[in-house]
C-alpha cells in the first residue's frame, strides 16, 4: 500500500511528500483564542474564539475537488505567464517537488515548480490574535526571473451560519478598506453597526496592486484554478461593496540566480473600543492606531523569527512535561508527541471546528470538554481549572447540565437543552483529575453559580454532589439511571420514537422518559461515586463517604442483578422494559459501552464478571481495526431506539469501530491483569501503527479519527472524523496511567506498569507537582524480586509520596516479574 508521508519523530512532525493524500490531511494553528486549521495543501479556515459567530475565513465544505478555499499564494513568471501554487491547490499543477511539514503549531509547506522553490510557514504567534505566513521564494534558474505574487483569502462574513445561507442579504454588506501606504486590506462588514471588530490581511512588500472582491480577482466563471487577476498578471485594484469580500495582494520580486527573497503576511482578528471605532471619530474610517501597531511588529522578520522560536519552545516546555522511551515506536512518537497535542486540540476546540464538524452545529459539548480535561489537565492544569468552573456555572439547580454551551459567551445552549443523563457525572471525573494531578483542592471551595445566574452560587463540591444526586433522583423500574434523551451514546434515543424526518433525534423526546434504563449510566455512576468516595475519605468527610457507599452498593447490586447478560452486561432497557444489548436480540446482542464503565468501576468485581464480560467482547467486537461498538449492527431502522438504527450497518454508532471506547476496553484489562491484550487492542487503533494502510484507513496517520467502519461496513477499516474525539483523551488515560501505570493519586504518584513481556525496560519522564519523577522500569533478574527504589532506597508502595518541598527531582527504579 501507498504512503504519504512520514514520520520525524525528532523534529516533532509528520512530513507529507505526496499532495493526493486520500483525504486533506490537516494541522491546527493557535493555542489560545485565534485558531487557523490548515491543511497539507493549503485549504482551511480561521477564526477567534468561537468558529460560528467569529469565523474570519470563508471554507467550502462537501465540494468537488475537496478542500476548498483557504490560504494560498499564487506564482506568476512574467515572462512566459505560467503560474501555480504554492501549496499545490488550488492549481494542482506538475512539481519539481512538494513537502508539506505539519508540526506543534506549525505548518511549512514547500514546492518546486519551473524551478522556482517556494517554502511557506504558517503559524499563530503565542498570545496573538493573528497569523503568519512566512514566504521565502528561491530562483533556481541561471538566468533572472521576474515574478508576481498574488495572495488569497476569502473573507467570511463572520457568522459562519448566516455566511453559508442568507445570500440575499450577504451580497449586499461586505465592506473593506484598503490601505496601499501600509499594504493592508481591512475586511469590514458589519463594523458599521453593531461589531466592533474587523480582520486585516497585510503583507511586508510594497504592493503592485491588490484586489479585495472576488469576482474581480476570479472572473467569472473561471475558477480558483485559473483566477483571471493571475493569468493576466494583473491586480485590478477591486474595491468591494457587497458581494464577496476577498483579500488578495499583488507583490512584483525580481530575483537573481539563487537569490531568495522572503516575505511576510499577516492575517489576524482586532478589536477596538466602541468609542473608539473610527478615526476621525465623526467619520466611518476605521479607527487603524492599535492595530497597525501589530502589523508594523510583525513585519520585522526578526520578530517573526523570534515569534516562531518562542512557539516551538513552548511545544518543547509542554511536551516535556510527560515523555516516554520504550521498545515500541508507535507508542513513543504518539505519547511524546501526537497524542498529547491532539489533547490539546480537542481540549481548546471540543467538537466544534475540524474538516468534519463545520464549526457551526456544535459549542462546546459538556460530555466531551469533561472528558476532553483527562488527556490534557497534565499539560496546562491552571487552563483546566477555568474550564472545570466555566462548564459548572452551566449547571442547573437540579444538578442537569445544558449539553454544549457557546465557546463566546459561556451560556448553555438553550436550543439543544438538557436531559441527557449521563452530562453532569463527567463533572466529577474532570474535577476529581485536576485534584489528582494538582493537589487543589481549594477548587473545591469555589463559589459557581448555576445556569450563570448571579447569586446562585455554590461550591464546586456541591455542584459535584449534585451529579450524584441528578443519577439517583431519576431511576428507572429496576433501580437503574433512566437515560433521558441519550447517554455517552448520543444515537441511542430511547425515548424518541421519531416517525418524521425532519425531527432531530437528538432533541425530540415523545416520551415521557420513566421506564428506559441506561447500563451505561450505571456502571458511569459507580465509577464516578467511587471516586467521590476516595475524595471525601481524603477530606474525612466519613459520613458523606457512608452515605454514597450505601448509594454504591445499591447501584452495584442493581446492575448485577437486573444488568448483567448472562456473559456480558446488558446495554439498557428500552421504553417497554425491553433489553437492549442481550442474547436475546437479533441484532445489537452486545455493546462496547456498557462493558467498558461497568468494568473501569469494578461492578461485579467479586463474582468476577471481568474475565467472562472481557471475553465475550473479545469474541463478539474485537476486529483487527478496533472494537465495534456493539454486534451485529442494526440492518434496519427500529422506532424504539433512535438514530443509532439510522446509520447504514457498520457506520457510525451502528457498530463502527468508535474509537472512543476501545480505552475502556484496554484499561478494563489492564486492570484484570492481561496487559498483553491491553497493548493489542491499543496498538489496532494507534494511528502510526496503521500508517502502513494509509489508503485504506484514508485520515491522518498521526492523529486519532472518532471512528473507523466496522466489520459490516463495505468500507471496513475506513477512518473518518479525525481530529475532534474523545479518542484522544482516553487513549492517553490508557496508554499513561494504565499500560505504562503512571497514574496521580491523592497521595502522590502511583507507578504500577501494566505492559506487554517482550518490553524488558522503558523509561518515562513525569512532571508531577512540580517535580520530575524519572522512572525507569525493568525486569528483574534471575533470582531477583520486584522491587520499587525511590532515590536508591527500597519502598513498599507503588504510590510515590511527594518528596521534601526542596526536592524537585526524584529517581524511581521499578523492577516487575
Ligand atoms: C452523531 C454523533 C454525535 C451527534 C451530535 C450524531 O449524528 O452520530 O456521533 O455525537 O450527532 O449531535
Ligand atoms: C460524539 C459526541 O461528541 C460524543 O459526545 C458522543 O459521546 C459520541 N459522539 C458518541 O455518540
Amino acid at each position: 500500500m501507498k504512503k504519504y508521508g512520514y514520520f520525524d519523530d525528532l523534529r516533532k512532525e509528520y512530513i507529507i511528500t505526496h499532495p493526493d493524500t486520500p483525504l486533506p490531511w490537516i494541522n491546527y494553528l493557535g493555542t489560545d483564542s485565534y485558531f487557523s486549521l490548515i491543511s497539507n495543501t493549503g485549504g482551511g479556515y480561521s477564526f477567534y474564539k468561537d468558529a460560528r459567530y467569529r469565523r474570519l475565513t470563508r471554507y467550502r465544505y462537501n465540494n468537488t475537488p475537496f478542500d476548498s478555499n483557504g490560504k494560498y499564494i499564487y506564482i506568476r513568471e512574467n515572462k512566459t505567464g505560467k503560474f501555480w501554487s504554492t501549496t499545490w491547490q488550488p492549481t494542482r499543477h506538475t512539481m519539481e517537488m512538494y513537502q508539506c511539514q505539519h508540526g506543534l503549531g506549525y505548518t511549512t509547506i514547500q514546492s518546486q515548480a519551473e524551478k522556482i522553490h517556494s517554502k511557506v510557514t504558517y503559524f499563530v504567534p503565542l498570545n496573538e490574535n493573528l497569523e503568519i505566513w512566512k514566504i521565502k521564494i528561491t530562483n533556481h534558474h541561471t538566468h533572472t526571473v521576474d515574478i508576481s505574487l498574488f495572495s488569497f483569502v476569502e473573507f467570511c462574513l463572520w457568522d459562519a451560519q448566516g455566511d453559508a445561507t442568507n445570500f440575499q442579504r450577504n451580497f449586499n454588506i461586505g465592506e473593506v478598506e484598503i490601505d496601499s501606504a501600509t499594504s493592508t486590506i481591512y475586511h469590514k462588514t458589519e463594523y458599521r453597526e453593531r461589531r466592533n471588530h474587523f480582520a486585516f490581511f497585510s503583507c511586508s512588500e510594497p504592493l503592485k496592486g491588490y484586489d479585495t472582491q472576488r469576482e474581480k480577482f476570479i472572473g467569472s466563471y473561471h475558477s480558483m484554478e485559473s483566477p483571471v487577476v493571475v493569468e493576466n498578471g494583473n491586480s485590478l485594484k477591486s474595491h468591494a461593496h457587497g458581494w464577496a469580500p476577498i483579500g488578495s495582494h499583488h507583490i512584483e520580486v525580481t530575483l537573481e540566480p539563487e537569490q531568495t527573497k522572503e516575505i511576510i503576511f499577516i492575517l489576524g482578528y482586532s478589536e477596538n473600543k466602541k468609542s473608539e471605532k473610527f478615526s476621525p471619530p465623526d467619520s466611518q474610517i476605521l479607527n487603524k492606531d492599535k492595530v497597525n501597531q501589530k502589523i508594523t511588529y510583525y513585519k520585522d522578520p526578526k520578530n517573526v523569527e523570534d515569534a516562531f522560536i518562542a512557539l516551538k519552545r513552548y511545544w518543547d516546555q509542554l511536551l516535556s512535561k510527560f515523555t516516554i522511551k520504550t521498545p515500541d515506536v508507535h507508542t513513543n512518537r504518539m505519547v511524546n508527541i501526537w497524542n498529547q497535542y491532539q489533547c490539546m486540540v480537542t481540549f481548546n476546540l471540543s467538537r466544534s471546528a475540524s474538516f468534519f464538524e463545520s464549526g457551526i452545529g456544535r459549542g462546546m459539548g459538556f460530555r466531551d470538554s469533561n472528558q476532553d480535561i483527562l488527556g490534557f489537565v497534565h499539560l496546562i492544569p491552571e487552563k483546566a481549572r477555568q474550564r472545570i468552573l466555566d462548564l459548572a456555572s452551566t449547571q442547573m439547580p437540579s444538578g442537569g447540565a445544558y449539553h454544549q454551551y457557546q465557546p463566546l459567551t459561556k451560556r448553555g445552549n438553550h436550543e439543544l437543552g438538557s436531559n441527557f443523563n449521563d452530562d453532569p457525572l463527567w463533572l466529577i471525573l474532570s474535577t476529581v483529575a485536576y485534584l489528582k494531578e494538582t493537589g487543589d483542592f481549594d477548587i473545591l471551595k469555589e463559589d459557581i453559580p448555576f445556569e450563570n445566574q448571579k447569586n446562585s452560587e455554590k461550591s464546586l463540591l456541591t455542584h459535584l454532589e449534585l451529579s450524584l444526586k441528578y443519577t439517583l433522583d431519576r431511576l428507572g423500574p429496576h433501580g437503574l439511571p433512566l437515560i433521558g434523551r441519550a447517554d455517552w451514546n448520543d444515537c441511542l434515543n430511547l425515548n424518541c420514537f421519531s416517525e418524521e424526518p425532519n425531527q432531530s433525534f437528538q432533541t425530540t423526546a415523545n416520551k415521557e422518559g420513566k421506564i428506559a434504563e441506561s447500563l451505561f449510566i450505571a456502571g458511569q455512576f459507580v465509577y464516578a461515586a467511587k471516586q467521590m468516595n476516595e475524595l471525601f475519605i481524603y477530606l474525612k468527610m466519613v459520613d458523606k463517604a457512608n452515605h454514597y457507599s450505601g448509594a454504591i452498593q445499591k447501584m452495584e447490586e442493581a446492575i448485577v442483578q437486573h444488568g448483567w447478560d448472562g456473559e456480558w452486561f446488558l446495554r439498557a432497557y428500552d421504553d417497554r422494559g425491553h433489553k437492549v444489548g442481550s442474547h436475546e436480540n437479533n441484532e445489537g446482542q452486545i455493546y462496547i459501552e456498557s462493558q467498558g464503565m461497568c468494568l473501569m468501576a469494578e461492578v461485579g468485581k467479586k463474582m468476577k464478571l471481568a474475565t467472562k464480560t472481557l471475553a465475550s467482547v473479545h469474541r463478539h467486537l474485537a476486529t483487527p481495526h478496533g472494537i465495534m461498538l456493539h454486534h451485529p449492527p442494526y440492518t434496519r431502522y427500529h422506532l424504539e431506539l433512535g438514530e443509532i438504527s439510522s446509520y447504514p450497518p457498520g457506520y457510525k454508532e451502528n457498530g463502527s469501530i468508535f474509537c472512543h471506547t476501545n480505552p475502556w476496553i484496554m484499561i478494563a484489562e489492564a486492570m484484570n491483569g492481561n496487559p498483553e491484550q491491553a497493548y493489542n487492542y491499543y496498538l489496532r487503533i494507534n494511528p502510526s501503527a496503521r500508517e502502513h494502510l494509509s489508503d485504506l484507513h484514508r485520515c491522518e496517520p498521526y492523529i486519532y479519527a472518532q471512528t473507523i467502519a466496522g466489520y459490516d461496513a463495505p468500507t471496513f477499516g475506513e477512518a473518518k472524523n479525525s481530529w475532534l474525539t474523545g479518542t484522544a483523551a482516553w487513549n492517553f488515560v490508557a496508554i499513561s496511567q494504565y499500560i505504562l501505570g503512571i497514574h496521580p493519586t491523592f497521595n502522590g504518584l502511583a507507578i504500577e506498569p501494566k505492559v506487554p513481556q517482550t518490553w524488558l525496560e522503558y523509561k518515562v519522564s513525569r512532571l508531577f507537582r512540580g517535580v520530575i519523577y524519572s522512572i525507569e522500569v525493568k525486569r528483574v533478574e534471575e533470582g531477583e524480586n520486584p522491587s520499587c527504589e525511590v532515590d536508591g532506597i527500597q519502598v513498599n508502595s507503588s504510590t510515590i509520596p511527594l518528596p521534601d518541598v526542596s526536592k524537585k527531582e526524584v529517581k524511581v527504579l521499578i523492577k516487575i516479574p
